[in-house]
């Protein structure tokens, strides 16, 4: 099992560019699968993810080329052009890939199963099986988890979904579906998630109309292979957002990073604690606004979540607990029970590790109450979840005594080259393999 092993340093500098967005790179390659003609992707994140996903379209029959890195061209083979695949499809420990798959292979001539690595296994797929039925699909789950089976040759029609759980992958899953069925297809959120697909979708060539919380897809004739452009992944960023507020020794940059205003709940949060952060030199990648992000050190207080903010910040609260970890006073959050159905239990798996290092904190059946003050050593477990890994990495500029990180491997899901990347800006990270 690899660990990391992260002694206290002298604080971060400088400036960093993180890899390309997960939630557009998956997109890319999924809506280039059924576009007409090539798309051409620049900027695509080379993490185990998205990699899930390109063999997953792959073996759907579609021509993948990586002519350089971060470079993929599809070839698309059209709305009703993908073949069935050899065999089981292998999302790995993508739950994006396997909810939005759902959808699109829902509404395929031909079966489907879909697998994922234990993680995945264990995660609830009923939430997007249940609305897919509706539509017409033909879907199954062994009790709500994976596997997922699809019986092919459903003929699918629109429908009206009232989530019941704000989630940008179950809406996605119901778009994709839509973009195949008799007449429009309409999704409500009960609070605002990323609009990625609502975007792209449109770069694509799809009529999508996207007003606050609700979208709605009428299916197209075909879509139109594209030019996508990925910026860089703000849940990346989020890591030295939190690092520099805590520990950075100058004012700290973060280049080119997505900062879709359904992503940037985090920038909120830590403006309410107090932190010193600016987005400067705002352009556009394609259909998604990009900025640089400016950290200056500043200290921070305990604050109290915004629920409103919670699906916004949804992938970045275990960063977020340890800056209130470093905060003066108490930081509570609720409503954000979808925690504890992620990669790992984010909220079991966050209060574990802040208990190892002396961090008082209280799990609430829907969040988490912690207590800012002093931060030890120890060993930490991160659950096989890459943002806890690299949330526990980052709290090592304010930790006493070094700091032991179990079960790190699947950081390369999301962000490859991490380890590397926090070193160059200054903190002791020493990546140790060893055997399970
Ligand atoms: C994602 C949506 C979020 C997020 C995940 C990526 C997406 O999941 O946690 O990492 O790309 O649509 P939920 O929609 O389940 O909240």
């Amino acid at each position: 099992m690899n660990s990391y092993l992260v002694a206290p340093s002298m604080g971060l500098a400088g400036q960093v560019t993180v890899p390309g967005d997960k939630s557009i790179s998956h997109r890319a390659l999924m809506f280039g699968a059924i576009a007409s003609g090539l798309t051409h992707v620049d900027g695509f994140l080379e993490g185990e993810d998205c990699l899930a996903t390109l063999r997953a379209v792959a073996n759907l029959g579609v021509g993948v080329r990586r002519p350089g890195p971060g470079e993929v061209v599809v070839e698309g083979v059209g709305l009703r052009g993908l073949a069935p695949a050899p065999g089981v499809l292998d999302m790995g420990n993508a739950g994006t890939a396997m909810r939005l798959f759902m959808g699109l292979l829902s509404a395929q001539p031909f079966d489907s199963v879909l697998v994922g690595d234990e993680s995945l296994m264990r995660r609830p797929m009923e939430r997007v099986a249940k609305p897919l039925r509706e539509m017409g699909a033909r879907i199954e789950t062994a009790a709500g988890r994976p596997p997922v089976r699809i019986t092919g040759g459903a003929r699918l029609r629109g429908i009206r979904y009232s989530l019941p759980v704000a989630s940008a992958q179950v809406k996605s899953a119901i778009l994709l579906a839509g973009l195949y069925a008799d007449g429009e297809t309409t999704v409500e959120e009960p609070a605002v998630t990323r609009d990625h697909t609502e975007r792209m979708l449109q770069t694509f060539g799809c009529e999508v109309t996207a007003r606050v919380g609700i979208a709605t897809v009428r299916p197209p004739a075909r879509l139109e292979g594209a030019r996508i452009s990925v910026p860089g992944d703000f849940s990346s960023a989020a890591f030295f957002i939190v690092a520099a507020c805590i520990g950075a020794r100058e004012p700290f940059t973060i280049r080119g990073v997505g900062v879709n205003p359904t992503r940037t709940g985090l920038l909120e949060m830590m403006a309410l604690m107090g932190a010193d952060l600016r987005l400067v030199n705002h352009r556009t990648c394609g259909a998604e606004p990009v900025a640089d992000i400016e950290v200056r050190p500043a200290p921070l207080r305990g604050i109290r979540v915004p629920q409103r903010l919670v699906p916004l910040a949804i992938d970045e609260f275990p960063a977020f607990f340890i800056a209130a970890a470093c905060a003066e006073g108490e930081t509570v959050v609720t409503g954000a029970e979808e925690l504890r159905v992620k990669e790992s239990d984010r909220i079991a798996a966050m209060a574990r590790g802040l208990e190892v290092l002396g961090v008082r904190n209280e799990v609430l059946p829907d969040g988490l109450r912690i207590e800012g003050g002093p931060i030890g050593g120890g060993v930490i477990e991160s659950a096989g979840d890459h943002r806890v890994a690299m949330s526990f990495a980052m709290a090592s500029l304010r930790a006493s005594a070094p700091i032991e990180i179990r079960d790190v491997a699947n950081v390369a899901t999301s962000f490859p080259g991490f380890a590397a990347l926090a070193r160059s800006v200054g903190l002791t990270l020493e990546e140790r393999a060893g055997s399970a």
